[in-house]
C-alpha cells in the first residue's frame, strides 16, 4: 500500500513512483493480519535473536515464518501474570517442528484497577491541571510496564541459565517484552498438575522429594536460590517434576537474604512432604545444601 503526498505548496497529490522504471514496480499483497482475532503472525522472527531460546533447540520450537500464533484460552490468571496456551503452527500441517502448543506468561504491566485505587489515597491533594494528571498517571503506567518487563526478562534469563545447565525447567522458547513463551508442561496432553494437587503413594513420593532435593543443590551448587519454591511451582508431569515461576531467583551469596530465602524454600517443600508422610527435616536439607554451596 503505497500513500499520496502533497507536493510542497500545493494539494496536488503526486504519485511517489512516478518517473521510476516500471520494471521496478510491482504489485504484491500486503501480508493481512489474520482475520481470527485470536491470531497473530508467529513473533518468532520479530524478536531479536537474544531473546530466542537456547540452543541446542529442541525439535519441536516452531520456526517458520509462515506460522500463525492462535490464542487457545487462559489457563491460570494471577496477581502479577497471567499464564495462556498459545498454539504456534504452520498452517494446515502437522509435521514436528511445524506445529506446537506453548505456555505463555504475560506479566501485568498496565493495572488501572491499581491506579485508581492509590488515586483515592491522592483524592485530597488534586492536581489543579488535568495536564499534569495525566502526565502522573503515564508516568505510573510507564514505570508498571517497565517493572512487568524486568519480571520477564529476569524469569526469562533464569529460565535460560537453568535448562542450559540441565536442571527440569519448562524449556524457554522466546521473549517478548512482558510476554514469555515456553514449553507447555502436560501429562496425557492435560496441563501438568501442580505437585500440591496430587497424592502421590510412597516411592513416588520418595523420588519426587530426590527430584527437589537435587533441584535445590544444583542451584545452590550455582549459588542460585529459587526464591519462592513451594508445592504450587513445581508441576508433576508423571514421574518428572518440573520447576516453575522463577523471576525471583537470588543469589545465593551476593544477596544478603540469600540464606533465609534459602531456609525458607527448604521449609516449603519439606512441610509439604512431611503432611504426605515423608519424615524430612528443613534443617537437615538446608545444612546439606550449604555443604554443596561451598
Ligand atoms: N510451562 C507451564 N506449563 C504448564 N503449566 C504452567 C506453565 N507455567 C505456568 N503454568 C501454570 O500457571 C500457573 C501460574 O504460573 P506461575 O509461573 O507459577 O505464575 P504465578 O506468578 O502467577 O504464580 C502455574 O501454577 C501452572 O498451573
Ligand atoms: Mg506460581
Amino acid at each position: 500500500m503505497h500513500s499520496y503526498v502533497p507536493e510542497p505548496g500545493t494539494d496536488r497529490l503526486t504519485d511517489p513512483f512516478e518517473g521510476i522504471d516500471p520494471r521496478f514496480v510491482f504489485d504484491f499483497n500486503s501480508y493481512d493480519e489474520p482475520d481470527d482475532d485470536r491470531q497473530r503472525w508467529s513473533t518468532w522472527l520479530s524478536v531479536e535473536p537474544l531473546c530466542r531460546g537456547p540452543e541446542p533447540r529442541p525439535d519441536w520450537v516452531v520456526t517458520s515464518q509462515a506460522a500463525v500464533d492462535t490464542e487457545l484460552g487462559v489457563l491460570k490468571t494471577g496477581k502479577e501474570a497471567d499464564v495462556f496456551l498459545v498454539e504456534r503452527a504452520v498452517p494446515e500441517s502437522d509435521a514436528v517442528g511445524e506445529s506446537v502448543v506453548m505456555a505463555a506468561k504475560r506479566y501485568r504491566g498496565e493495572d488501572h484497577r491499581d491506579f485508581h485505587r492509590s488515586a483515592g489515597y491522592t483524592d485530597g491533594r488534586r492536581l489543579r491541571n488535568t495536564r499534569d494528571t495525566r502526565a502522573m498517571a503515564k508516568k505510573s503506567a510507564h514505570g508498571r510496564a517497565v517493572a512487568a518487563g524486568q519480571w520477564a526478562w529476569a524469569e526469562w534469563e533464569s529460565l535460560k541459565r537453568l535448562w542450559t545447565l540441565g536442571v527440569s525447567v519448562p524449556y524457554p522458547v522466546q521473549i517478548d517484552g512482558t510476554e514469555l513463551l515456553m514449553e507447555w508442561i502436560t501429562v496425557d496432553g492435560d496441563t501438568a498438575p501442580r505437585l500440591a494437587q496430587t497424592r502421590p503413594e510412597h516411592d513416588l513420593l520418595v523420588s519426587y522429594f530426590d527430584q527437589v532435593r537435587d533441584f535445590l543443590s544444583e542451584l545452590a551448587r550455582h549459588g542460585m536460590v529459587h526464591g519462592d519454591l513451594s508445592s504450587y511451582n513445581i508441576l508433576a508431569a508423571g514421574e518428572r517434576l518440573v520447576v516453575i515461576d522463577l523471576p525471583q531467583v537470588i543469589d545465593l551469596v551476593g544477596n544478603p537474604a540469600g540464606m533465609d530465602f534459602l531456609l525458607r524454600d527448604c521449609t516449603n517443600v519439606c512441610r509439604w512432604f512431611r503432611a504426605r508422610g515423608l519424615d524430612v527435616d528443613e534443617h537437615a536439607i538446608f545444612g546439606e545444601l550449604l555443604t554443596h554451596a561451598f
